[in-house]
């Protein structure tokens, strides 16, 4: 099996979007996330994936804390962003945040946040999927999700119920 057969064929699932943020003190990385999902509902567990070489995944392995901020379909210039500035970058530059448990920020303008504390970190091949515990979190906004489909975003066509 070729990796582009693979990419393209994993491609036809369509996802949502979400920014994970993770870091110490006043040192923070964040990175664009669709392989998240759900885990567990007692106790209230979640998982992303990865990648081994991810900035945000060190920063998870040292601080055990990270938050997750679902993505509105206004929001792709931040999923852009945090998919392609990379650690250097000053990835928080006129964005609106809010602080979590130890200060870890999560996106105030997108749909929802969790703040979890790391229940697991399992290696897997050249990713590693992180299991979170949700200690806490919240719906912020009634708007329509960002959709991310065949290596593109898309806004909803029709109207989600409410
Ligand atoms: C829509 C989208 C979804 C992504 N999902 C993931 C993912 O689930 N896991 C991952 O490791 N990288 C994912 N990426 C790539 C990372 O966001 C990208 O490699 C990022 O630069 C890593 O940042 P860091 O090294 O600063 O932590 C995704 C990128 C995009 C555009």
């Amino acid at each position: 099996m070729d990796t582009q057969t693979f990419r393209d064929t994993l491609a036809q699932f369509v996802t949502g979007v979400t920014v994970v943020i993770s870091g110490t003190g006043s040192s923070h990385q964040g990175m664009t996330v669709n392989s998240f999902t759900s885990v567990s509902l007692v106790p209230p567990l979640i998982l992303f994936c990865a990648d081994n070489r991810a900035a945000t995944l060190r920063a998870v392995k040292q601080s055990h804390r990270f938050t997750v901020s679902i993505l509105c379909e206004e929001q792709e210039d931040l999923s852009r962003r945090f998919a392609e500035l990379g650690p250097q970058g000053d990835l928080f530059a006129q964005i609106r945040t809010a602080p979590a448990t130890k200060g870890i920020p999560y996106l105030i303008d997108s749909l929802g946040y969790l703040d979890c504390a790391v229940h697991n970190i399992i290696p897997a091949g050249d990713h590693h999927i992180v299991v979170g515990h949700v200690e806490r979190l919240g719906r912020l906004n009634h708007g329509y999700p960002l959709i991310y489909f065949r290596h593109q975003y898309y806004r909803p066509v029709t109207s989600p119920p409410g």
